[in-house]
C-alpha cells in the first residue's frame, strides 16, 4: 500500500485526478470504478478541467459505480445516479451507455445485484476503482460486521452513516435505511485501488485503513490484502500514521 501525505484536500484532489487522467492516457477504454460522498468532488472538478483543458478524452471509457441508495429514483437530488451526472458524467463526453450506476428501484434487487457484478466482469474488471471511506471505515456501504460480503449485495446501512450521510437530507429520517453496494470481493477485483480522505473525521478510519488489523470491523483494513493500493490523505486524515506531510510512505 503506497500512502501519499498531501498538505491540502486541492492537492489531494488534484494528485487522484492526475492518477485516474494516467490510466485514461495510457488504456483510453479504461474501466473506471467511481465513488460518490463530499470527498470526490475535487477530483471530478479536476478531471473536468483536464477534459476542458487537456482535452482528457472520456468517449470509450467505461465506468462503473460503487452504489446507491435503495428506492431513490435516478432523478432524485440525493440519489448517487443524480450525484454522478451533476458531479462529473455531464461534463465529460462519456457516453451514456457506458456510464453504470446500480439501480435502487428495481422490483427484483437480488437481480440488480448478481447482474452488476457479472456487468463488472463483462466489462474486463476495473481498472481503477476510486473510494472514499466513511468514519466507521466502511467503503462503498460495506459497513462494519462479523464478515466481509463479497459480492454486490444490498446492505442496511449503520446508525453512524445514516447520522453522517443526513446533512445531504432535510432528515436523518430520510435517509435510506438500504443501498446496494459493490461487496468487498467486487471491489478487490480492481486492478488498481485509489482511497482519497481527508480531515480529521477520518483519522481513526485511515489508521485502521493502513495500520490496523484486517477485520471486517475496519472494512476499508481488507485493502491491505490488494497489491496496488495508493492512499492518498491530507495531514489532518493521517494524523495518526506518522507520516511527514509532503512525504511518500509504504505501509
Ligand atoms: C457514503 C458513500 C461512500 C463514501 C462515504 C464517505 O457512505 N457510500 O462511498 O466514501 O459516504 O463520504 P464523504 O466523502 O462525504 O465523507
Amino acid at each position: 500500500m503506497k500512502v501519499i501525505c498531501v498538505d491540502s484536500e486541492r492537492a489531494m484532489s488534484a494528485e487522484a485526478a492526475r492518477l485516474i487522467a494516467a490510466h485514461i492516457r495510457v488504456k483510453p477504454n479504461a474501466v473506471l470504478g467511481l465513488a460518490t460522498g463530499s470527498t470526490p468532488i475535487g477530483t471530478y472538478e479536476e478531471l473536468i478541467r483536464m477534459h476542458r483543458e487537456e482535452g482528457l478524452d472520456f468517449s470509450e471509457v467505461r465506468s462503473v459505480n460503487l452504489d446507491e441508495y435503495v428506492g431513490l429514483e435516478p432523478d432524485h437530488p440525493q440519489s448517487y445516479h443524480y450525484f454522478m451526472k451533476h458531479h462529473l458524467l455531464d461534463h465529460i463526453d462519456i457516453k451514456p451507455d457506458h456510464a453504470h450506476v446500480p439501480d435502487g428501484t428495481a422490483r427484483d434487487l437480488d437481480a440488480v445485484c448478481l447482474e452488476y457484478d457479472a456487468l463488472i466482469r463483462e466489462l474486463g474488471g476495473t481498472d481503477i476503482q476510486l473510494l472514499g471511506i466513511g468514519r466507521n471505515g466502511h467503503i462503498g456501504f460495506n459497513e462494519p460486521g462479523d464478515a466481509f460480503v463479497p459480492e454486490t449485495h444490498v446492505a442496511e446501512l449503520s446508525d453512524n452513516t445514516i447520522e453522517a450521510n443526513q446533512r445531504f437530507f432535510r432528515s436523518a429520517d430520510e435517509v435510506p435505511r438500504r443501498a446496494v453496494t459493490m461487496g468487498m470481493g467486487s471491489i478487490m477485483q480492481a486492478r488498481h485501488i485509489l482511497l482519497i480522505a481527508c480531515g480529521e473525521s477520518k483519522a481513526d478510519a485511515v489508521y485502521g485503513l493502513v495500520a490496523g488489523p484486517v477485520t471486517p470491523k475496519v472494512p476499508a483494513s481488507a485493502l491491505q490484502l490488494h497489491p496496488h493500493v495508493t492512499v492518498i490523505v491530507d495531514m489532518a486524515a493521517a494524523r495518526d500514521l506518522g507520516l511527514p506531510g509532503g512525504l511518500f510512505g509504504e505501509a
